[in-house]
């Protein structure tokens, strides 16, 4: 069985703490997306949202750092209450970084664009507790699943169950009951939701919809 992610991005923030409330019977993680207006085209959230949301959740703070200087934040996420940080391949060589999240007891997650190469990635992942792939491009929720990005998880999967490797596949942007189960063949540990959970009524139920949807109902 694999875990679900909801992505507080599909939140109202007026009413965060309430919406995180709403889904956690049904969340692995929460997902925290963190963006700087200058990696992609638009703000979000940062390490003084997670502060606060710290003591009002047990649930494991997954953050995906959309930013351009992720090593002049870590230090507050860390300090914020992160549990892991995920930074993006594109950016150049990201081991100094993880030599950081490892330091703070971080765990250490690293993602990838849809146009990214796999092969960007495959020397880390020995490094990596998280690799996540991005299936929409990074900015917005609510956009459309990219199914090519299926290929990169299959190589992946293959690679880690290979090589036994204690790393999880997480994928991002787009999932919904028709995409989760794709996500979960392809061989994907961790499924994010941000719409597909926070536009609905009840959070909770559509969380528990797509964990059925791509596993089964256990
Ligand atoms: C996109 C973010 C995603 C986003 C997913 O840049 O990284 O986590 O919240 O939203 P949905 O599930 O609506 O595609
Ligand atoms: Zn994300």
């Amino acid at each position: 069985m694999g875990k679900i992610a909801p992505s507080i991005l599909a939140c109202d923030f007026s009413e965060l703490a309430a919406e995180v409330d709403r889904v956690a019977a049904e969340a692995d993680l929460l997902h925290v997306d963190v963006m700087d207006g200058h990696f992609v085209p638009n703000l979000s959230i940062g390490a003084p949202v997670v502060k606060c949301l710290r003591p009002r959740t047990d649930l494991y703070l997954d953050c995906h750092l959309m930013i351009d200087n992720p090593g002049d934040l870590l230090d507050d996420f860390a300090a914020a209450g992160a549990d892991s940080c995920t930074v993006h391949v594109e950016l150049g060589d990201p081991r100094p970084l993880f030599d950081r999240m490892r330091a703070h007891g971080m765990r250490v997650g690293l993602v990838l664009n849809p146009e990214t190469p796999f092969d960007a990635v495959v020397s880390y992942l020995d490094e990596i507790d998280i690799l996540l792939f991005m299936s929409v491009h990074p900015g917005f929720g609510g956009q459309a699943f990219l199914p090519e990005v299926l290929d990169k998880v299959r190589a992946a999967r293959e690679i880690v169950d290979e090589r036994k490797l204690p790393v999880e596949l997480e994928i991002d942007g787009g999932i919904n009951l028709e995409t989760a189960p794709l996500a979960a063949a392809a061989g994907a540990d961790i499924l994010v939701a941000g719409s597909a959970i926070f536009g609905k009524p009840d959070p909770a139920q559509a969380a528990r919809a797509i964990r059925e949807a791509a596993w089964g109902a256990g």
